[in-house]
């Protein structure tokens, strides 16, 4: 899945200098100009109405990780950890330096879009007392039939996602707030990806994933009317004033999914088309047009099949067939290696935003769990559900409306 975050903009939690990055909000990072002058200083806003790193583009570097309270860590080092972290994230995403101790490992570059988002998954709201205030968003995800979840790599009190245009200072965020957690918590989990870097292509277009597709198409766009409400949390919403806190935030899906790449790269490329239903070389529907051309899944073909199969993946996860659920996907690429067997230990690190993931990623993942054409080529390997809250306005750090 996909690629394509828009540009984030005002409201949006907003990218202040952006030059390395072009105005098409598919284009995962991959700028007009690509000047390689420009791509340090962008800058992406810190404050905002929602947090950075969800409608930013997609950036050439990132790092996940969860982390867990540490045992007799509650609320109170909970609220002084977001309260350091947040400190850190600002000036890391301004191109200043860490406040204790700064590690020197990004002290030539600019910020390179540098973004670090927050979220609190399930286990966080126990441990800090504060059961009553999860929303029921956050409840477990349910098991699909293909799981092969591992749960050492899943779920966690708290998430942090890190994103940048540059390798050294997405580690630099990483070392940075890692040694803020302190004695408060530690790392559960930790996985790192890779997009394509800004001006690898001559012009903007979508990101590919490492099955060679076009990944992202489909994703709402920031201009659609439904946009906002589709992806993030009403700002005073019919739901319990308990859970007001979430106001701006979004629900973050995590999964890390195997590609089976050895048995994907032997099947001849019109079968590879079939399994998403789109074209490889440039993502258009096998329907005909260009990327953008909506699919026609009603079209029959001579042979009186339908043209795009009734298995492929880009039909079955389509919103019309999914009563509108609708999600942004905005993943990495990860390789951690080869593995035992000699197959590569590559995928992606899929990364979806929806309001409410009952609406978005559930009834969605329900249907290709079924068995959509992709499957056989796919393990989704680890999983976690996270509430990131609302952007934080100037003064108040991440996470404050729950843990004042
Ligand atoms: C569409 C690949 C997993 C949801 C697509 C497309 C590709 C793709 C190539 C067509 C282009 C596009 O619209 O982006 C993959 C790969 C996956 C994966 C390689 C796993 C490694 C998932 C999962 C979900 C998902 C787990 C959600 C449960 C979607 C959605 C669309 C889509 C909603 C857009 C459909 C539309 O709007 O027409 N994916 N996908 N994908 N995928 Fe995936």
């Amino acid at each position: 899945a996909a690629g394509a975050a828009g540009l984030a903009l005002g409201a949006t939690g907003g990218v202040l200098v952006q030059s390395a990055v072009g105005d098409d909000p598919t284009a995962g990072g991959s700028g007009a100009s690509g000047a390689p002058a420009s791509l340090g200083a962008a800058q992406v806003a810190f404050h905002g109405d929602h947090q950075a790193g969800i409608t930013t583009a997609l950036q050439a570097k990132g790092h996940v990780l969860a982390f867990d309270l540490a045992p007799g860590a509650g609320r109170r080092e909970a609220a002084a950890l977001m309260r350091r972290w947040s400190d850190t994230a600002r000036r890391l995403m301004a191109g200043e330096t860490a406040p204790t101790a700064d590690s020197g490992i990004a002290l030539d570059a600019g910020p390179c879009a540098l973004t670090v988002t927050f979220g609190f998954g399930h286990s966080f709201f126990d441990r800090t007392g504060l059961t009553a205030r999860r929303p029921a968003a956050l409840d477990p995800l349910p098991e699909f039939s293909a799981d092969q979840i591992d749960p050492r790599r899943s779920n966690g009190d708290l998430w942090v996602q890190i994103g940048a245009d540059d390798g050294l200072v997405a580690f630099h965020a990483l070392r940075a707030l890692q040694k803020d957690a302190g004695d408060a918590a530690r790392v559960r989990w930790q996985m790192n990806g890779f997009n394509r870097s800004p001006g690898a292509t001559a012009k903007p277009m979508t990101a590919r994933n490492l099955m060679g597709q076009v990944d992202g198409t489909g994703n709402p766009k920031q201009t659609d009317p439904d946009f906002a409400k589709r992806i993030f949390v009403p700002d005073a919403g019919p739901g319990p004033a308990e859970h007001a806190w979430m106001a701006g935030g979004s629900y973050a899906v995590v999964r890390r999914i195997r590609m089976l790449l050895d048995d994907w790269d032997k099947q001849p490329l019109d079968k590879q088309e079939q399994v998403i239903g789109r074209r490889k070389a440039d993502g258009a529907p096998l329907t005909g047009g260009t990327e953008t051309t909506p699919l026609d899944l009603d079209r029959v073909g001579s042979d009186g099949k339908v043209v795009i199969p009734s298995n492929a993946h880009a039909r079955i996860s389509a919103p019309a067939q999914n009563g509108g659920a609708a999600m942004l996907r905005r993943p990495f690429s990860y390789h951690d290696g080869i593995g035992p067997d000699g197959a590569p230990d590559a995928g992606l690190l899929f990364i979806c935003w929806q309001a409410d993931p009952l609406r978005g990623f559930v009834p969605v993942q329900r249907k290709l769990d079924r068995g959509d054409a992709l499957s056989e080529f796919i393990r989704h390997e680890a999983s976690g559900l996270y509430a990131v809250p609302g952007g934080p306005q100037p003064g108040e750090y991440v996470g404050a409306r729950l843990l004042e």
